[in-house]
């Protein structure tokens, strides 16, 4: 195959100019910060957060652009979803990008844990991104212009830390989901990006507020969220508005991985070399491999190291 013809395809969003967003937990933080970094790039926004007052004020902050629309929506309300997907069609008649971003921080000893924590953490974290798939997915495939598609997972995901269990299995999941339909949607022209931030300045500590009277009644973190509330931001963490121009950037790359902080590659490497290390020390089965072959890697990571191994090449 020719140099010309082994030319990785466009990004399809690498301009999103004109195009239509539909950020979930959007109203504060780094949604918040996305939405205005798409905004400023000329894509149309729509914002969808459980809080409705913030969704005012973020309308608001946003000069009440012509671009933007709000919607009302908890992400694990599955009607709900499709309402918000219908109201953000009429608006704007396509969506292009999904932006799977709305999220709660929950955290506390596993020896705690309750079916509450767990099914609140996972309904929201990791369904919530499952429900804006199968609300919204079709939906791009429907209009065949190509779109993106981003879960927010996290840092946590990839170097899991002890008392974090909830959150981690959530996002951890998120970052699975996210690698595992890359490349079956390429063919369709939509790209998917998994985010991974490390520590940004949000209301995340203030997630406790959230938590619905049906997970109030088995918990065993719900007393440490008044806790937590008073955790103070700090100002060394990113601030949203540069996470959301990071997130804008690696839409416009179709970047499988959105890395922010790169102070966690080592923990991430040591992580990764305790799993390398744990192989059985033996030869591989080179019939057994070529009978698993399918399992055995995915083109994604291959795609994804030729494209920064040509950005080194350009910058020497
Ligand atoms: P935030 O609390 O400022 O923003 C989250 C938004 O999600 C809020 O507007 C909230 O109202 C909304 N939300 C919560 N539950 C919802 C639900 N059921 N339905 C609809 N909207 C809902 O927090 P932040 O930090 O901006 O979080 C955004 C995402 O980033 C989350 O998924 C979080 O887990 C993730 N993240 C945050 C990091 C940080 O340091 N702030 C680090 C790594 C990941």
């Amino acid at each position: 195959m020719s140099e010309a013809m082994a030319a990785p395809r466009p990004a399809p969003m690498a301009d999103v100019a004109g195009r239509t967003a539909f950020i979930t937990g959007g109203a504060n933080g780094i949604g918040l910060g996305i939405a205005r970094a798409l905004v400023r790039a000329g894509a149309n926004v729509v914002i969808a957060d459980i809080r409705a007052e913030s969704l005012a004020e973020a309308r608001a902050s946003l000069g009440d652009d012509a671009r933007v629309e709000t919607v009302v929506l908890d992400v694990t309300d599955r009607a709900g979803f499709a309402r918000a997907a219908d109201a953000a069609e009429a608006r704007f008649g396509k969506i292009h990008m999904l932006i799977g971003n709305a999220g709660i921080g929950i955290m506390g000893p596993i020896v705690d844990a309750r079916y509450d924590d767990w099914d609140w953490a996972m309904g929201v974290n990791f369904g919530g991104v499952v429900n804006g798939l199968v609300t919204i997915l079709p939906r791009i495939r429907a209009h065949g212009e190509g779109g993106q598609i981003v879960t927010t997972s996290s840092q946590s995901a990839l170097i899991p830390i002890p008392f974090s269990a909830t959150y981690t299995a959530a996002k951890a999941a998120v970052l699975g989901l996210s690698e595992a339909i890359r490349g079956e949607l390429a063919s369709e022209n939509i790209g998917v990006s998994a985010f991974l931030p490390g520590p940004v300045q949000s209301n995340i500590a203030l997630s406790g507020e959230l938590r619905p009277d049906r997970f109030k009644s088995d918990s065993g973190y719900q007393t440490r969220e008044a806790e937590l509330e008073k955790r103070p931001v700090s100002p060394l963490w990113m601030e949203a508005d540069e996470v959301g121009e990071r997130v804008l950037a690696g839409i416009r790359n179709n970047d499988l991985y959105i890395l922010t902080h790169p102070e966690f590659a080592a923990g991430m490497r040591k992580r990764f070399d305790a799993i390398l290390a744990s192989f059985p020390d033996e030869p591989i089965n080179h019939e057994r491999a070529a009978a698993i072959g399918f399992l055995l890697g995915n083109p994604v990571f291959d795609e994804e190291l030729a494209r920064h191994s040509k950005k080194e090449d350009m910058a020497r």
